[in-house]
């Protein structure tokens, strides 16, 4: 933008008077923007370029940010302990009258002036040029989506930077590679939810981070059995349902398959002290606000009786194999006092060897025992 200078007011009537009179001749000042958008903390060069007249001698050329009446000093930027540490004049005292301001901050948004002091009179180059200093912002139209939808951030600062600036985004610390102001998300996962910040190439400030929350109804839920083995009456028995959802599911509702209302409520459904009459299928139903799920059904079966039915018969099929066992013990102990009893009488007696073959055959040949029982009712006889 250019700003032309009157020339002071005698200079100028007696121009006039001449009629010779071209302040586009000799009086210029350009800035070079007149706006400035820049990103707090970044470095800021005014390029500047001014002329005078021939025969002029520049005394003091400095920058201010206040334009005070001709008669009073404007204050001196270099000099002012806000900016003295950070302002840097890099023109000279002839045309160009270009400052850098490092590290700006939001209080250096102002309108500036360059201003010059010849051997005749000062300058001051209004209008100046505006300097606006910006944060970065990621904006959405809203906090939270839902997956699938679409969302676009947008890296938003509060004066327009130039349209050559290029946009870094992240999400939680990974770059990803939009580069331009504006991220559009066309179809949101729930692995798109995170902190976004954005930045600008070139530029160490960074937006704060803003939260992107993406909501789903629950996923199918999955049902996990406390007990792996077999479920007797009288076990506990937990039954878990798990699903994936966001918000999390705040509601677990449990059932028995053709069964309408609900036996249970909880992600975790305890059956304390089981009877079998509750074998059967099981589902569950996770819910939170955008949607439901059920799961599959999962078995449970449940043993009656268990512990009777299957100790008692081994433990009828020791008592007897037991008892028959003492039974032969017996019966040879018999066979024995029998045969010592027949001998102090008979001592020649050739039945007494054949049984004895017969009882001790009485292991490989069963039909002997009913010899051996027939032989033996008959000694009972001769005894
Ligand atoms: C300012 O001047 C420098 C060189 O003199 C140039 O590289 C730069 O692009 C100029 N900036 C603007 C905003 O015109
Ligand atoms: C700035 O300070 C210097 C000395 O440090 C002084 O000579 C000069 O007059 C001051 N300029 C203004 C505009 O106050
Ligand atoms: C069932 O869950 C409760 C608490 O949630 C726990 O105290 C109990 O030990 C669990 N029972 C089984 C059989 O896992
Ligand atoms: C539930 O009822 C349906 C028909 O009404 C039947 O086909 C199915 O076998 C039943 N399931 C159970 C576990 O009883």
């Amino acid at each position: 933008m250019s700003v032309r200078m009157a020339p002071p007011l005698p200079l100028i009537l007696l121009l006039m008077i001449q009629g010779v009179y071209s302040a586009d001749d000799d009086w210029d000042l350009t800035y070079s923007p007149s706006h400035i958008c820049a990103l707090k903390d970044s470095t800021v060069t005014i390029n500047c370029t001014y002329t005078y007249p021939t025969g002029y001698q520049i005394n003091t050329v400095f920058w201010t940010n206040t334009v005070r009446p001709k008669d009073q000093d404007s204050p001196d930027l270099f000099n002012d302990s806000e900016y003295k540490q950070r302002i840097q004049y890099v023109g000279d005292k002839q045309h160009d009258c270009s400052v850098r301001l490092t590290d700006v901050r939001h209080t250096d948004s102002h309108e500036y002036y360059f201003k010059f002091i010849t051997d005749q009179d000062k300058w001051t180059g209004a209008p100046g040029v505006t300097l606006a200093v910006t944060d970065l912002q990621v904006e959405s139209e809203g906090e939270t989506v839902m997956e699938g939808h679409s969302v676009t951030l947008t890296c938003e600062s509060t004066c327009s930077l130039t349209d050559t600036s290029t946009f870094i985004w992240f999400r939680n610390t990974h770059t990803l590679n939009e580069r331009k102001k504006k991220l559009i998300l066309p179809s949101v996962r729930r692995e798109n939810a995170g902190d976004y910040s954005c930045a600008v190439q070139g530029h160490k400030l960074t937006s704060p981070p803003r939260r992107l929350h993406v909501f789903y109804p629950p996923d199918k839920p999955v049902i996990s059995i406390s007990s792996s083995g077999v479920i007797v009456e009288g076990d506990s028995v937990n039954l878990t349902c798990s699903s994936e959802s966001n918000p999390p599911v705040h509601i677990y509702s449990w059932f028995k398959e053709n069964q309408t209302s609900s036996v249970g409520s909880g992600q975790t459904f305890s059956i304390t002290n089981i009877n079998s009459c509750l074998s059967g299928w099981f589902y569950c139903v996770a819910q939170n606000k955008h949607g439901s799920q059920r799961s599959d059904a999962v078995s449970l079966t449940v043993k009656a009786l268990s512990f009777s039915v299957s100790f008692g018969v081994e433990l009828c099929v020791g008592v007897c194999g037991a008892s028959a066992a003492l039974l032969i013990v017996m019966f040879i102990c018999r066979r024995k006092s029998l045969r010592r009893k027949a001998s102090e009488h008979k001592p020649e007696n050739d039945d007494v060897s054949n049984d004895t073959y017969n009882a001790l055959e009485l292991k490989t040949r069963s039909s002997d025992l009913y010899d051996t029982l027939t032989r033996r009712s008959s000694k009972k006889q001769i005894l």
